[in-house]
Order: structure tokens, then sequence, then C-alpha cells
């Protein structure tokens, strides 16, 4: 038998319900924060991604999806959705139209990593950008979003970890001093710290290796690195979370894993996840526009991984007595009734009921049953009588009372 692709996941009918909840409130609520939504391809030119996330990275050097098509032209399966939408805003000019962008999406993500709990090679992110503002308020803005996101949802104990990486200058004169602190440490660090010394230095801050974990204790700390204009960015930031209750822990050493960022970085932790406790991040990209061939323009924005936030769902005991919800069930009862049944059907969905319906002609008592199972609240009943008389039998699943009601009042008929 021909089995899917290891570190995918089919999302079979019996749990999609959770996807449709969890989209729709995310689609509401961005609504109510005025973001629109905007998809892009799920393939880009390889380049989108080589230019953007950084060609040390993880994800660029290990994680990427990246075939030749017919042509010879290199693609690549989307990594993360802010490389493809920086590159749609600028080819559309939306900036144009508007100088502020607010922009979220949902969609499937594609990375070569080791499976387990929470980690796929096909995953879901819903993800939100607010492009255009050098400000402060726009960092709290997105952070402000994403709280709002978990609590309609019912999560409200996560962990928000915060820090600062400052603009270029503070970045490169933090980089300078680190790199010098872990030369002098370099035989002590694990075989992958030692190769990204020169390479992607910062992101040895969180290793997980518990040696190279001791070593950091004493690097340099970032934030003594930050100049004024950064760390006035980072103190506007803290303030105005402060001010709107939302609280978070500075952790000095969130580097996060993808080069673009600067200023304020973030990610949201939770205890209900194992290993993979991060089910979300992002932070500041001032440079990333300038990076794509873009006029430079200030951004900040952050994704949060789907089957992670089902995980911490699931955990929550949010979907426990989730059921369908069946208004109908209409039963047909020998050939007669047959077309009679699903002309009913057709008057009942036209008054926008969910309405189930038997194909494969069984006996009142197994339809009765898979009415049960739908957890339909009524029964429509229909037998030859019913056909003959033009009427229906409707009985209520709960109280069990059956009522004869002709065809033509069906459209009044209280369900
Ligand atoms: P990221 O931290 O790489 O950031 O991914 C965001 C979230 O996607 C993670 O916290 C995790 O929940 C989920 N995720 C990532 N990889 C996997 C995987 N293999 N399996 C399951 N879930 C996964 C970004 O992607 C940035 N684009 C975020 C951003 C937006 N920054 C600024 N704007």
């Amino acid at each position: 038998m021909i089995q899917s692709v290891r570190g995918t996941k089919d999302l079979l009918p019996e749990t999609i319900y959770q996807w449709h909840y969890v989209e729709k409130i995310f689609k509401e609520v961005s609504e109510k924060f005025c973001y629109n939504e905007l998809r892009t391809p799920i393939f880009e030119k390889t380049e989108v991604f080589h230019r953007s996330i950084g060609e040390a990275t993880d994800i660029v050097n290990k994680e990427m999806y990246t075939f030749e098509d017919k042509g010879g032209e290199s693609i690549t399966l989307r990594p993360e959705m802010t490389a493809s939408l920086v590159r749609s805003v600028i080819q559309n000019n939306l900036l144009n139209q508007n100088p502020i962008q607010r922009l979220w999406y949902f969609g499937p993500f594609f990375r070569y990593e080791r499976p387990q709990k929470g980690r796929l090679r096909q995953f879901h992110q819903y993800g939100a950008e607010c492009l255009g503002s050098p400000y402060p308020e726009s960092d709290v803005e997105i952070i402000l979003l994403a709280d709002s996101l978990f609590k309609s949802i019912g999560i409200t104990d996560y962990t928000l970890k915060l820090n600062s990486l400052g603009n270029e200058i503070s970045r490169d004169n933090y980089r300078k001093a680190l790199v010098a602190y872990l030369k002098s440490v370099e035989e002590e660090l694990s075989y992958d710290s030692k190769q990204r010394i020169e390479t992607n230095p910062l992101r040895i801050l969180d290793s997980k290796d518990e040696i190279d974990k001791k070593i950091v204790e004493n690097a340099p700390l970032i934030l003594e690195y930050l100049d004024d204009i950064s760390l006035n960015h980072f103190e506007l930031v803290k303030k105005n979370l402060k001010e709107s209750n939302i609280k978070f822990n500075i952790d000095n050493n969130l580097v996060r894993g993808l080069d673009y960022y600067c200023h304020t970085v973030f990610e949201f932790q939770s205890n209900h996840l194992g290993s993979q406790d991060s089910f979300g991040g992002g932070g500041r990209y001032d440079g990333l526009f300038a990076q794509l061939g873009g006029k430079p323009t200030p951004a900040v924005g952050f994704a949060l991984g789907i089957e992670r936030i089902l995980i911490i769902l699931e955990k929550l005991e949010k979907f426990k007595d989730w059921n369908d919800h069946v208004d109908c069930f209409v039963i047909s009862l020998g050939d007669a009734s047959i077309t009679y049944a699903h002309s009913v059907a057709g008057q009942l969905r036209e008054r926008g009921l969910i309405v189930g319906t038997d194909l494969i002609r069984r006996s009142m008592k197994a339809q009765m049953r898979e009415a049960n199972r739908l957890n339909a609240k009524f029964a429509v009943i229909i037998g030859e009588n019913e056909v003959n008389n033009q009427s229906v039998l409707v009985k209520n699943m709960n109280g069990g009372d059956q009522v004869e009601i002709q065809v033509n009042e069906i459209s009044n008929y209280e369900f």
C-alpha cells in the first residue's frame, strides 16, 4: 500500500472541524484589527528565500524542498511566508496604494526537518505582518493581535519571550564581541556550534546542547550593545506592552532562526507542548524589503504553528464535548419515497438547515441509528403514507415526540 510522505499528515473529517474552528476565529480576530488576507503561491523562485532567510540558517542550508522545474528554474516550496509576502507586496505595489499594509495569511509550509510530535515536513501557519511603520506601536499591535488570537480560542497560559537584536550597527558590534568570546572557548563548543562561529554566531545563543548552554551563560549580552536608538525602541515596546497588561519575559538569548530580524524579536511558548514548546514567533524585519529589491520599508510580524496550537487545545480539552451539529436527518422508507425525500431535504437546506440523508436504502432502525450518530436534532421520516399524503413525520430526537406536517408547511415549521 502506498503511504503518505514521512512528516505529512492527512486531515481527516473527524478532526477537520478543529481546523475550521481555529481558521474561522483567527479570520474574525484579524478582521477586527483591520488585517486583510493575502494568499501567494505555494512555491517561489529559490532566490526569494536565499536572499531573505539567510544562507547560513538551518532552513536554507538543510530544510528547503528545492527542485529544478522542467524549464530549468530552481523552485522552492515555501518554508515560511514572510519572504513570499514581501516579494508579493513589492511586485504588486501594495504600499503605493496605502503606506501601511496590515496582512494575514493561513496555509501550508514545507521544511525537511526530523519529524516528531509538533514537528512536520508539511505544517501550517497563521501569520500576520504589519508593513510600513518603524514605530514601537506597530510591534505592540502585532503582539496584541497574537494575544487576542490566543484568548479567542482559549489559550491564556502562554509565555511571551522577548528580546531586541537592535539595529544593524548594534547587531554588528555585538556580533564582533560574541565571535571574539566564542573563539576564546571554541574547543569546548559542540561540533555544530563550532561550524557556526563565523557563519551564524548568534544562533549559538539558543543551542540546545548542554555544554553550549553553559558557555553561553558567560557570553556578552546583546542588550549591552544596543545603541540609543535601539534601546529607546525596545524600552517603548516594553512600556506599551506593560500598559496593555501583556506579560513578557526578557530572554537575552532569543535570536530566532531567520536572518532578517532586527530590533524586537519574540516567541510564544506553552507548557502543554513537549520539546517543541514554541508555538509561534516573530519580530521586526526593517531590512527585508531592500534585500528583496524593494524600497526600504520597516515591518514587523509573526507566525503561529497551527498543529502546535491544536496540540495545546487538545491538552486544554477544548474539543472534548464537541458534536456534529446536524439539524435534520431525512429518513426515507421504500423506493417510492426516495425522490420525494430528496426534494424535502432540498427544501430544508434552502431554509439554511444542515440536512443528512440516507443513500444506501437502510432499514428504519438503521437510519434512526445514523440520525443518532450524527446527533441530529430532528428526524424527518418519509414512508409511502407520507408520500401519498404529501406530508412528513417530524420526530424530535431529544424529546421523542412526533408530529405529522404537510410538506407545504415545512418552510414555516420550527426546527
Ligand atoms: P518560525 O519561528 O520559523 O517563524 O515559525 C513560526 C512557527 O511555525 C513556529 O513557532 C512553529 O509553531 C511553526 N513551525 C515551524 N516549523 C514547523 C514544523 N516543521 N512543524 C510544525 N510547526 C512548525 C517564521 O516562520 C517567521 N516567518 C515568522 C515571522 C513572521 N516573522 C516575522 N513575520
